[in-house]
């Protein structure tokens, strides 16, 4: 995947959401499938936005017992999604079942399993840095391919994970986007990539936007 933006798909009717995948699937290659949309409209959402050719990273976070976590990630990988998460919270053996049953089903379907993501602090709450540092280390220790983290935190991360590991930013506000409350930890695009961010993940400053594609356009040309 070559550019570094995902755009988050936080809607409740599969249309809104498909309008947004036709209208930036040339210049965006990842959209985010969160909690709204997948209550709302079900597995299926996901067919549709790869019928559009596009690849999804599957953001549910995961946080049960061992066992359901194991079957829960072998439905996502059943579902051919890209990436999907945890909340890292969840503890080792829970990070280790999720491991183990999206491997196994990816084993079975003849494929590499999606890579697997730990939430480390919700960027609505505060956190201290340490913490947030202290629980990537656990996930790149337990085998996750990466953590959702501020851009706040991005630096101090990727000094302890070294350069392979992936880091995803949601809370992201350009300085012409509106600020949304619920958001603290935020950074701009910019900021997030130059502390080493693999990926940002925006919502609203995008899909609230009057012109979506006009949004996008600058956000990467600020992260080019
Ligand atoms: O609209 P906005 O840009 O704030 O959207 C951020 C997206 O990233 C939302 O879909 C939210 O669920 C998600 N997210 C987050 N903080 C995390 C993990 C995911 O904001 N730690």
């Amino acid at each position: 995947m070559n550019n570094k933006l995902i755009v988050a798909l936080d809607f409740s009717h599969r249309k809104d959401a498909l309008k947004i995948v036709e209208e930036l699937r040339e210049s965006v290659e990842v959209f985010k499938v969160g909690i709204q949309l997948f209550t709302s409209c079900g597995p299926k959402i996901i067919q549709e936005i790869k019928e559009r050719k596009a690849n999804i990273f599957l953001d549910l976070k995961f946080f049960d017992i061992p066992n359901t976590v194991e079957k829960a990630s072998e439905a996502a990988t059943a579902l051919d999604v890209d990436f999907f998460d945890l909340h890292l919270t969840g503890g080792r053996e829970m990070i280790e079942a999720a491991i183990t049953g999206s491997e196994r089903r990816a084993m079975l379907l003849g494929k590499n399993r999606p890579k697997i993501l730990g939430v480390t602090v919700l960027t609505s709450q505060s956190s201290a840095i340490s913490e947030v540092v202290n629980s990537s280390t656990i996930a790149k220790e337990n085998g996750l391919d990466g953590v959702i983290a501020s851009g706040l935190e991005v630096a101090e991360i990727r000094k302890r994970v070294g350069k392979d590991f992936l880091i995803l930013c949601p809370g992201i506000r350009p300085s012409w986007a509106k600020k949304q409350e619920d958001q603290k930890r935020i950074v701009s695009p910019k900021e997030a990539i130059e502390n080493g961010a693999s990926y940002i993940i925006v919502g609203r400053p995008i899909t609230a936007a009057k012109n979506p594609r006009e949004a996008t356009k600058r956000i990467l040309k600020e992260i080019e």
